[in-house]
């Protein structure tokens, strides 16, 4: 007769045993933290195989296109005739890794949450392996490793973070247009966290035409990342410009940068050779949330926004911000200067949209301020 797989939902023994195994998937958890900047469009994913409780061996996804190094450490283990009893995963295992935990003699499988809950192979495999599934140790934790991921396929569009840069009474550039540099080179550093973090910086052709900014990740001003990541793994986001009205052309530096451009246009662009993507026009601009959605369909999960005011204010308008990243500098630019967001002018506070401050921090000498939408 066939023995009955022990489906356990977060039932764990006694308290030292959860203990030691929180603390295992904590460091599958923290394994799996080091492909944030990396692992997109894939899950960021890790595993610690382990023996009467003692780590034989670890492993994360490091890239989105490489063999999941997890595999190739369940196979290196399987070569050298390693036991282990016990894997520690942060999310479901593929098919195959499945089939090469049971031939590695698997007896129990720790999930931290599920991905794709709809697929079940793993799982039969596992069944007939007799290997014991328990789902849902540290599961918010191994969730929000992979936040954004979850964020478009909830809600069928990338998640959309807005960077703004200010001066102390909310001003983004001179009258003349001039910006730079508002923020300090602290800031600046941690902007391009962000960036490396983000699929696509998205931007406006009024910031390209009064900038010409590079918006790409630059790995000399990524030390944090110097240990973590070697600089051939790190990954240019897509830089996405609206241009509808076609203003740009081949010289902006922004064209000439490794990494993709896309410019977004209502017909094909014809002054530069970065590919288009086509997005019907509303009110005489491309309508933002068909936009939202062809960068879903590209397998985009988040979208770094650094522009004007009037593209900031666009998206505010459609309710296509979901976070909001505002660093304010100590300094007074005046009120000729230009504003924050370009809004509708309200006429009463009760129309005024209000905002959630989620995390304050000092930046270098500068404020950064995390908001998100009021619910
Ligand atoms: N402090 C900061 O954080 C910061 C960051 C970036 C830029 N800046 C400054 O901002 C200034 C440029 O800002 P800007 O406001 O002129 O330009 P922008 O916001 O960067 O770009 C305007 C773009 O948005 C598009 N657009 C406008 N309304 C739209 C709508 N309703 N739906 C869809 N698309 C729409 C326009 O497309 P069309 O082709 O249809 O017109 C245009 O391509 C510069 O001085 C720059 O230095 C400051």
């Amino acid at each position: 007769m066939k023995k009955s797989p022990n489906w356990k939902n977060n039932t764990l023994s006694d308290t030292s045993n959860q203990t030691l195994e929180r603390r295992l998937m904590a460091q599958a958890i923290e394994l799996a933290a080091t492909g944030i900047y990396t692992t997109a469009p894939a899950a960021n994913f890790a595993g610690v195989f382990t023996l009467s409780g003692n780590v034989v061996a670890s492993s994360a996804r490091k890239t989105s296109i490489e063999r999941c190094a997890i595999f190739q450490q369940a196979q290196a283990l399987l070569r050298s005739e390693q036991d282990c009893d016990t894997v520690y995963l942060t999310s479901e295992p593929s098919h195959e890794l499945a089939q090469i935990l049971v031939t590695l003699g698997i007896k129990q499988l720790q999930l931290a949450c599920l991905l794709e809950p709809e697929q079940t192979e793993w799982r039969n495999v596992c069944e007939q392996g007799n290997i014991a599934v328990a789902i849902g140790l540290l599961e918010s934790e191994a969730k929000a490793l992979n936040h954004d991921l979850w964020f478009r396929r909830q809600h069928g569009r990338p998640f959309v973070r807005l960077k703004l840069a200010a001066s102390l009474d909310g001003r983004t550039a001179l009258k003349n247009g001039q910006s730079k540099w508002i923020t300090s080179s602290e800031a600046r550093a941690d902007v391009q966290l962000f960036r490396a973090k983000s699929d696509v910086i998205l931007s406006g052709s009024g910031t390209v035409i009064a900038d010409n900014p590079s918006l790409n990740v630059r790995w000399s001003e990524l030390t944090p990342l110097h240990s973590i990541i070697s600089q051939d793994q790190l990954r240019q986001p897509a830089r996405v410009i609206i241009d509808n009205r076609q203003q740009l052309d081949q010289h902006y530096q922004l064209f000439g940068l490794p990494g993709d451009t896309y410019l977004v246009a209502s017909s094909e662009h014809k002054n530069t050779q970065a590919k288009t993507l086509v997005i019907a026009e509303q009110n005489g601009h491309v309508c933002l949330s068909e936009l939202m959605l062809k960068l879903a369909t590209l397998s985009f999960n988040s979208v770094w926004v650094e522009a004007g005011q009037t593209l900031a204010g666009a998206l505010l308008a459609e309710n296509l911000v979901d976070e909001f990243i505002l660093y304010q500098a100590p300094k007074l630019m005046g009120s000729s200067s230009r504003g924050l967001v370009d809004l509708p002018e309200y006429t009463q506070m009760s129309q005024v949209p209000e905002l959630s401050l989620k995390q304050v921090d000092l930046i270098g000498p500068d404020l950064r301020l995390i908001c998100v939408p009021k619910q």
